[in-house]
């Protein structure tokens, strides 16, 4: 070892010992003669000083410091003055007298300074992810994901679940993304797909007989990234035999229990609260609402029918909803410039417009105030459960656009007024999801999760007459507003396997080439089997209160899917593309 601590582990019971660090130069100042710099690595930061007075050669080469230089400094370690104590480190009662200096490495001028004080451009963050990798707060990032990932491997060890992995060559998965793709040189035109997720994978490991298996797996889809969305993210995938929904939900519960205990040294309340589809939807437009505060949309239909704001009559007239929030206290702090640019934002989510009344005792105060009597005003204050002071917003129009916009706005004001506590999770599950959606687009119906969930049993003689109302055994696990998990039932009788895949579109032919290994693995004793996977890069993003992926990751992609560090994706060798048969045919 070239060091005997780390910069976080001096104490002041350490005192009159001495000790060698190692680290990078954090801070330099240059009192008269005395030069001070905190060296830094992942455990923290420690304050050296060196006395030029004593003329030495180490004092000597420490005004040569700069920045970012990579040093050992060996020292005696003596007790600060007690008005000099920084309570911000936890080696703040001590520093290091230094007696020896090597400087193991110079530095450029860095183009941003990691010393945690500053957030840098995040482009040249991600060109200089070596500096970047420096700043304690990605360094705490990455610590946390490690933890998250040993708590997790802890708990299904316990449980006696298997670690198994799966190719990341293989045969397309569908989860609904473009899949990345891989040229073999051996088949000529024949390609690999990366795995989207190891459903298929885990789901044969089930037929195999490991009855219980997980995976911290690495996905890849080629989709419209955000800021919750990689293009190759990990999962901490999940499969069961012998099961039933009750059965995964309860050892996921059991999962988040042992994460929130182990990061965070409390226990989590079990069970985690569980709600179906259609309430969350109903009560907060959204299939992933936060949940840390409330400001449920309210149904003000029957006022709209008889109200004389004819926007809203002919709303309900045409089989459409009216829908209002309640946002505590705000009629003051939202002024007409504010409301109007809240309502381009609703207007963004498919809304026409956004209806506001400010409460005033048991009156609305608004421009379409007039169309409403005071019986009608007093209605949806009653609705609404509002008070003198209070915001109400209303959006009128179809069922889809009123949720679609209020549950937009009101994500938008509970975090602009801080509605919650950033650090706090919300967890629920939200079960029964419906089976099919409709593709507006392509004028067909498709599978909401993935093609291979069990519907709901009672309502499989649906499927083929009624497919909106086909519930799925499927099941996701919200927090905060985030879909954190997501997971099913799955189908383990080739015949109903095979009538989705009919649906949904699929001919058998298709199915037999896409899915035949499949289907043929489930025609040989296919247990029952339920599963989850639960997007590990999010979880940890909860649990820092961050809201951007590629603070969670060592080494993430842009916006547009580059890695600004290494360059890729990039060119290839025209040979490289010669031995793959391919020729490309793209705009230089
Ligand atoms: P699903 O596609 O819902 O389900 O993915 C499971 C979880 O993975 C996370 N996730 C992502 N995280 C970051 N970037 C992405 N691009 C991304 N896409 C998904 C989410 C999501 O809830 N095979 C099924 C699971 C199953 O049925 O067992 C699946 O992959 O947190
Ligand atoms: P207008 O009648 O277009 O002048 O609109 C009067 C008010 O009603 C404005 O505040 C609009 O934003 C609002 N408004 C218009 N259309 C809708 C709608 N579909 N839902 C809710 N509010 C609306």
């Amino acid at each position: 070892m070239l060091r005997t601590h780390t910069c976080g582990e001096l104490r002041r019971t350490h005192v009159d010992q001495t000790a060698t660090l190692c680290g990078w130069i954090d801070k330099y100042r240059d009192h008269h003669g005395i030069v001070f710099i905190d060296l830094r690595d992942r455990y923290g930061k420690t304050q050296v000083k060196f006395n030029l007075s004593d003329s030495s050669d180490v004092q000597e080469s420490a005004r040569a410091l700069r920045y970012e230089d990579v040093i050992q400094v060996t020292g005696k370690i003596v007790s600060r003055p007690e008005d000099m104590f920084n309570p911000k480190l936890d080696t703040g009662e001590i520093e290091l007298h230094a007696q020896d200096l090597v400087v193991l490495n110079k530095s450029k001028t860095p183009p941003f300074e990691p010393d945690g004080a500053t957030i840098p451009n995040e482009e040249l963050r991600l060109k200089y992810r070596f500096l970047d990798l420096r700043r304690p707060q990605l360094q705490q990032s990455l610590i946390l994901r490690h933890q998250l990932s040993k708590s997790t491997r802890d708990y299904f060890d316990e449980l006696k679940f298997l670690e198994i992995e799966t190719p990341i060559m293989g045969r397309s998965t569908p989860e609904g993304a473009r899949d990345y793709l891989v040229p073999s040189r051996v088949h000529e035109g024949c390609f690999y797909a990366l795995p989207q997720s190891p459903q298929l994978y885990k789901q044969i490991l089930m037929i195999g007989g490991f009855d219980r298996y997980f995976q911290i797996a690495r996905c890849f889809r080629d989709e419209d990234l955000r800021a919750d969305r990689q293009p190759e993210f990990t999962q901490i995938d999940v499969e069961m035999a012998f099961v039933t929904r009750e059965d995964i939900l309860q050892t996921i519960d059991g999962l988040l229990a042992r994460m929130v205990r182990d990061l965070r040294g409390v226990e989590l309340k079990l069970p985690i609260p569980r709600y179906s589809h259609a309430d969350v939807m109903e009560r907060y437009g959204s299939d992933k609402p936060d949940l840390r505060f409330g400001m449920e949309l309210i149904d003000i239909g029957d006022i709209a029918a008889a109200c004389d704001f004819s926007v809203f009559k002919s709303t309900i007239e045409n089989g459409g909803r009216v829908r209002g929030i309640r946002v505590t206290g705000a009629a003051e702090k939202y002024s007409r410039k504010m409301i109007d640019e809240l309502t381009e934002f609703v207007k963004g989510y498919g809304a026409k417009g956004l209806a506001f009344f400010r409460v005033k005792g048991n009156e609305l105060d608004s421009p379409i105030a007039k169309f409403f009597s005071s019986e009608h005003q007093q209605g949806i204050i009653n609705k609404l459960s509002a008070e003198s002071g209070d915001l109400i917003f209303c959006v009128a129009d179809t069922p889809k656009v009123t949720s679609a916009a209020l549950a937009a706005l009101r994500q938008r004001l509970g975090k602009e007024l801080q509605l919650y506590d950033p650090l706090e999770l919300s967890i629920a599950w939200v079960l029964d999801f419906p089976m099919y959606a409709w593709n507006e687009e392509e004028q067909r119906w498709e599978a909401e999760h993935h093609p291979f969930c069990q519907p709901v049993d009672e309502d499989i003689p649906l499927l083929e007459t009624d497919p909106g109302k086909v519930r799925a055994q499927s099941y996701d696990l919200i927090c905060n507003g985030y879909e954190a998990a997501s997971g099913s039932v799955r189908i383990h009788d080739p015949v109903v396997q095979q009538r989705i895949f009919n649906f949904i579109g699929i001919t058998p032919d298709e199915a037999e080439a896409r899915f035949g290994f499949l289907l043929e693995a489930l025609r040989y004793g296919a247990p029952p089997h339920a599963g989850v996977a639960l997007g590990l890069d999010r979880w940890v993003m909860l649990f820092l209160g961050c809201d951007n992926i590629r603070e969670v990751i060592a080494f993430p992609k842009t916006q547009k899917a580059s890695d600004l560090l290494t360059g890729a994706p990039a060119d290839v060798d025209a040979k490289q593309l010669r031995d793959l048969h391919i020729k490309i045919d793209a705009p230089k």
